[in-house]
C-alpha cells in the first residue's frame, strides 16, 4: 500500500523503510497533552479522521471546556449539513478523556499541545516518553520552541517532531510538519501522511525560530506597530491598508488581538534571542500593552474593543 492510503475506516497507515525491509506502520490511536484552544481542536479533528484520542489535561476544568468547544463546533456543522448526527456520535464515541499522563501509554502517537513554555513542554515530554510506546511518535504544537531543544529533554530523538497546527484547529488547512536535527525520514514520513489523512496539508519545514509561519508573520504585525507607534496612520487606516491593497483577510492589527498580544511579543522574543537579530525588536508600544492586561480578544481590549 503506498504512504497515507487507508485500508480501513479508523486506521492510518503509511509504508516505511524498516531494518527489517519495508514494513507497515500504524497510526490508529493518539493522546493529546493539553486540552487548551490547540488540543481541544486537534482532537476534534483526529477523532473526525476516525482515529482513537484519549485527550489529556492537568487541569479540573480543561477537559470539559474542550468537549464542550467540540459540541458547540459539531452543532454548527450539523445545522450547516456538513456533518450529519451519526457522523458527530461516532467522532465523539473515539475521545476518551484522562486527567493522569499514564493515559498516553497506548498510544501510537502523542502530540503536546500545553502552553508555550520550555520548561513546562520539556517536563511534559520528558514524562510522556517514560509512559508512552517505546515506537510511539511523540510530535510538539509549539509556535516558536526549538524541536531539537525539545527532542533533547526525551530518550527517543529521531521519534520527536514539530506539528504546527493553525487556529481554529478544524478550519485552517495548514500543518507546519517541522523537522528537528535528529529527527528521523521515517518519523517525517510517518507525520507527512497521517496530516494528509487528516484532510490537511503538510507543508515540511526546518527547525529554526518561528519556521516560516511565524517568522513571515510576526515582523509583519510588529512593523504595524510600529506604524501606529510612529503615528503613521491609525489602527483603523492600517489594518485597511492591509486588507484592501493586500488581500489580507483581516488587518494585522486584528489578526495581533486574535494571537494575543502576550503570544506576539513571546514569539518576537524568541525570533530577536535565537536569531540575533534587532530587525525582530518588538515595538515598545506592544511591550506597553501586554504590561498594561491589553492582551486582546482574550482580555476584552487590545488594539481594538471586544463587547462581551
Ligand atoms: N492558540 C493559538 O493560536 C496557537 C496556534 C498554533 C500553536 N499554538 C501552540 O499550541 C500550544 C497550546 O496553545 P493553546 O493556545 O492551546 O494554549 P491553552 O492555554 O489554551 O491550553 C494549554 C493547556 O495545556 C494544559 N497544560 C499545561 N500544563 C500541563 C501539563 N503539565 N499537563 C497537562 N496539561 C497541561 C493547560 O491546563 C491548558 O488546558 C502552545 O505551544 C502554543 O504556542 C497555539
Amino acid at each position: 500500500m503506498r504512504a497515507g492510503q487507508p485500508e480501513e475506516e479508523g486506521k492510518i497507515f503509511v509504508e516505511a523503510e524498516g531494518r527489517e525491509g519495508t514494513k507497515r506502520q500504524l497510526i490508529e490511536r493518539v493522546a493529546i497533552v493539553g486540552a487548551g484552544t490547540m488540543g481541544s481542536g486537534i482532537a476534534q479533528v483526529f477523532a473526525e479522521a476516525g482515529v482513537a484520542v484519549t485527550l489529556v489535561d492537568a487541569a479540573p476544568t480543561a477537559l470539559q471546556w474542550a468537549m464542550a468547544a467540540m459540541e458547540r463546533n459539531w452543532s454548527r456543522s450539523v445545522e450547516k449539513s456538513k456533518r450529519t448526527p451519526a457522523e458527530v456520535d461516532s467522532a465523539r464515541s473515539r475521545i476518551a478523556l484522562a486527567h493522569d499522563i499514564a493515559a498516553v501509554g497506548e498510544a501510537d502517537m502523542v502530540i503536546e499541545a500545553v502552553f508555550e513554555d520550555v520548561a513546562t513542554k520539556q517536563g511534559v515530554l520528558r514524562d510522556v516518553d517514560r509512559v508512552a510506546a517505546p515506537e510511539a511518535l511523540l510530535a510538539t504544537n509549539t509556535s516558536s520552541i526549538s524541536i531539537t531543544q525539545l527532542a533533547a529533554a526525551t530518550e527517543r530523538p529521531g521519534r520527536v517532531i514539530g506539528m504546527h497546527f493553525f487556529n481554529p484547529v478544524p478550519v485552517m488547512p495548514l500543518v507546519e510538519v517541522v523537522r528537528g536535527l535528529l529527527t528521523q525520514a521515517e518519523t517525517v514520513a510517518r507525520v507527512l501522511a497521517c496530516v494528509t489523512r487528516l484532510g490537511k496539508t503538510p507543508v515540511e519545514v526546518h527547525d529554526f525560530p518561528g519556521f516560516v509561519s511565524n517568522r513571515v508573520l510576526l515582523p509583519m504585525i510588529n512593523e504595524a506597530i510600529f506604524c501606529l507607534q510612529e503615528g503613521v496612520a491609525d489602527k483603523d487606516a492600517i489594518d485597511a491598508v492591509m486588507r484592501l491593497g493586500m488581500a489580507h483577510p483581516m488587518g494585522p492589527l486584528a489578526l495581533a488581538d486574535l494571537i494575543g498580544l502576550d503570544v506576539c511579543l513571546n514569539i518576537l522574543d524568541v525570533l530577536q534571542r535565537e536569531l540575533g537579530e534587532d530587525k525582530y525588536r518588538p515595538a515598545p508600544l506592544l511591550r506597553k500593552m501586554v504590561a498594561a492586561g491589553k492582551l486582546g480578544r482574550k482580555s476584552g481590549e487590545g488594539f481594538f474593543l471586544y463587547e462581551g
